[in-house]
């Protein structure tokens, strides 16, 4: 009997695919066009497992029409474009990847709070159009990040490693909220205080979004939200498109009722809101926060060792739904 098939559904690093032929018949998708729904459904016939990214919307329909998948592994740590209580009803293990990516993420979180803050791309921009003839003192002066009020939205390991990055290198004040409180030793060895949403709004100076999407954190930070914040502050997404309400951000940045923000996500991404392109206050990237080429080679290497695992032994690196382990998963 030849190997069983699974599918990468997008390029990843030779050395990746290499890994995974040891064990599998490997269908990867090296065009990498993002498949359609109906192409994916194609391409994971016959296929037990497959590596997917956050393009791929994996939900119960795909797992009814591929009746041999046992396994998903996303190649991210965020898996929003799962429908997780439909994969562990039909008994497909979903997995990501956490932990590799966390201090990466967390210097590109912190990089995108001080060109925010800084005005680094409309300075840059000024630059590269011609427009800088003479140094002036109040020239692109924008907001202190040294001993300022860190705010983080959603504490996990990316919003901790963000506030020890804060408290212990540049001296910040840091408060954070999120749906559960970090025991005392974290909060100590973080430096951070929990608080009330409004009261996070309300305080920061720089507010930085690091909580996972879901039904519940759909624009968490709204035209209400960001009328709460202080007209100087800066905000920073590095979470997920959705959790901010774009529109509503474009219009507060073209009024001035923040400062400026700071966006590596974005709703319905790779498409961006036109009004964030024609505001000057905003630092777009798309969605880079990982991407050093160690952490993605690690997130894509996590995510084959979590499908060789998994069919080899049953046992998953890092499971969303583990509770499916040994009753109700697909054999
Ligand atoms: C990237 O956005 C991830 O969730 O890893």
């Amino acid at each position: 009997m030849g190997k069983p098939a699974i599918l990468i559904t997008r390029k990843v690093f030779p050395d990746v695919v290499e890994h995974l032929r040891q064990h599998f018949e490997v269908d990867h998708n090296d065009a990498d066009e993002v498949l359609s729904p109906a192409q994916l459904v194609e391409r994971l016939q016959g296929k037990v497992g497959a590596l997917t990214t956050g393009s791929d919307r994996i939900d119960g329909a795909v797992a009814a029409a591929c009746p041999g998948l046992r396994i998903v592994a996303n190649i991210a740590v965020g898996y929003n474009n799962f429908d997780v209580p439909a994969l562990s009803s039909a008994g497909v293990l979903a997995t990501n990847t956490p932990d590799v990516l966390t201090e990466t993420t967390a210097d590109f979180g912190f990089a995108l709070v001080m060109a925010t803050a800084r005005r680094m791309t409309e300075s840059e921009i000024f630059l590269r159009e011609g427009r800088w003839n003479r140094w002036a003192l109040d020239m692109f002066a924008g907001a202190e990040v040294h001993g300022s009020t860190l705010g983080i939205l959603g504490m996990g390991r990316i919003g901790q490693a963000i506030a020890r990055r804060g408290a212990h290198g540049f001296g910040m004040k840091v408060i954070y909220h999120n749906r559960s409180r970090l025991d005392a030793a974290t909060e100590s060895e973080c430096k951070a205080s929990y608080v009330d949403k409004a009261t996070l709004l309300r305080e920061a100076d720089h507010l930085i979004l690091v909580l996972p999407y879901s039904a519940e954190s759909h624009h968490a930070i709204g035209a209400a939200e960001i009328a709460q914040m202080k007209p100087t502050a800066t905000l920073v997404n590095i979470a997920r498109g959705g959790i901010v309400d774009d529109a509503a951000l474009a219009q507060a940045l073209k009024q001035g009722r923040i400062a400026a923000a700071g966006l590596d996500v974005f709703e319905g991404e790779p498409k961006v809101h036109p009004d964030l392109l024609t505001v000057p206050n905003v630092v777009l990237t798309p969605h880079i926060a990982s991407a050093t080429i160690g952490t993605r080679r690690a997130m894509a290497m996590l995510a084959a060792d979590n499908v060789i695992a998994y069919l080899t032994t049953g046992q998953p690196r890092t499971p969303i739904n583990a509770d499916i382990l040994g009753k109700g998963a697909r054999a």
